[in-house]
C-alpha cells in the first residue's frame, strides 16, 4: 500500500505559466500537478495535490494532514513571508513536511528573505523550480 501523501500549494500559484514566466517558468499549474503524481508514483507515494489563494482554506487542510498523520509538501507562496496562522499549523504537523519554493527566496527582495514556516518546518528546498517538488517527494518517502 503506497503512502499518502499532501502537496499544498499557497496563493497565485495556480497562475503559473502566466505568471511572471520569467521568474516561474513557462509550465501551467496543470503541469506541475502531473509532475507531482509522476514524482510521486516513482517514488511509490499517493499524492494528492492541491491550491488554495485562502488562508484558512490552507490551515484547513493542514489540520487535516495533521489529524491524519500524513505527511506535507507545502509551497506556501507569499503566506511564507507573513502568515504566524500558517506558521501555527504547521507547528501542529504529525508527519514530515517540506517547505518548497520554485525560486530561491534568499537571492530575491528582501522581504521575501523573512520566513516564517522554515523553523516549524522539517526542512526546507528553494530555487530548484518543480524539481524541488520531487526532491521534497523522494526525501518524504526516505525519511
Ligand atoms: C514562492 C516565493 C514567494 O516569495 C512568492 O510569494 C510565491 C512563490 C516560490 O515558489 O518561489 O508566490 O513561494
Amino acid at each position: 500500500m503506497s503512502r499518502r501523501v499532501l502537496v499544498l500549494n499557497g496563493p497565485n500559484l495556480g497562475r503559473l505559466g502566466s505568471r511572471e514566466p520569467e521568474k516561474y517558468g513557462t509550465q501551467d499549474y496543470a503541469a506541475l500537478v502531473e509532475f507531482c503524481h509522476k514524482a510521486g508514483r516513482e517514488a511509490g507515494l499517493e499524492v494528492e495535490v492541491r491550491q488554495s489563494d485562502h488562508e484558512g482554506e490552507l490551515v484547513g487542510w493542514l489540520h487535516e494532514a495533521a489529524d491524519e498523520g500524513l505527511p506535507v509538501v507545502l509551497n506556501p507562496a507569499a503566506f511564507t513571508h507573513y502568515s504566524i496562522a500558517l506558521r501555527d499549523a504547521v507547528a501542529q504537523r504529525t508527519a514530515p513536511l517540506i517547505e518548497v519554493h520554485l525560486t530561491n527566496v534568499a537571492a530575491r527582495e528582501s522581504f521575501r528573505q523573512v520566513d516564517v514556516i522554515t523553523a516549524v518546518a522539517t526542512g526546507v528546498i528553494a530555487g530548484l523550480g518543480f524539481e524541488g517538488y520531487r526532491a521534497a517527494l523522494l526525501a518524504i518517502a526516505r525519511l
